[in-house]
């Protein structure tokens, strides 16, 4: 497990770009945390990281958020106002499977109401602290995601 200190939203932005900027095609990310935690924040980061201009707002409303103008496509998911049995009618497995939409990163807020899971993703927890909020990696199947490499760009002062 990776952990990283995000002192403030510009430093949860700054996560989430190098996230954007390095993950390959077909990373899914599963956003852990508290309503108001940073998920969304997180997703905005991986936004520019990708070069998408459009902006990000949360899918809280209208579930799921395309976005098709970066390096990657980036679908960005937010379950929290689904049962798990309503979860299945969207169809979320689509973009990890990367057949019907093209493959691209695949952002899932509240993602504890999935039915099915990627075989291969990436768990990111945000736990809040006063001011701050701690992240904790980690990476769950077979696919192998540089954690270090992520952890020495985010801590090299290099912006
Ligand atoms: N590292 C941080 N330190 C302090 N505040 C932060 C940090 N990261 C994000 N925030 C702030 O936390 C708030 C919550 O943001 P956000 O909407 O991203 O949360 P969320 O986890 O997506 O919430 P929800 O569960 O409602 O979707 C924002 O005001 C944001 O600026
Ligand atoms: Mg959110």
């Amino acid at each position: 497990m990776l952990t990283l200190f995000l002192n403030d939203s510009l430093e949860t932005q700054r996560l989430g770009y190098l996230l954007g900027k390095y993950l390959p095609s077909g990373s899914v990310i599963f956003l852990s945390g508290n309503l108001g935690a940073g998920k969304t924040t997180l997703v905005q980061g991986i936004g520019r990281g990708l070069n998408i201009e459009e902006s990000i707002v949360s899918p809280t409303f209208t579930l799921i958020n395309e976005y098709l103008d970066g390096r990657l496509p980036l679908y960005h998911l937010d379950l929290y106002r689904l049962e798990p049995i309503q979860v299945d009618t969207i169809y979320p497995e689509i973009y990890w499977e990367g057949m019907e939409v093209d493959p691209g990163i695949t952002a899932i807020e509240w993602w504890q109401r999935l039915l099915l899971k990627p075989s291969s993703y990436l768990e990111i927890d945000l736990v809040t602290q006063e001011n701050s909020r701690e992240a904790r990696i980690r990476q769950q199947g077979t696919e192998n995601y540089d954690l270090k490499f992520i952890q020495s760009l985010f801590n090299s002062d290099q912006k």
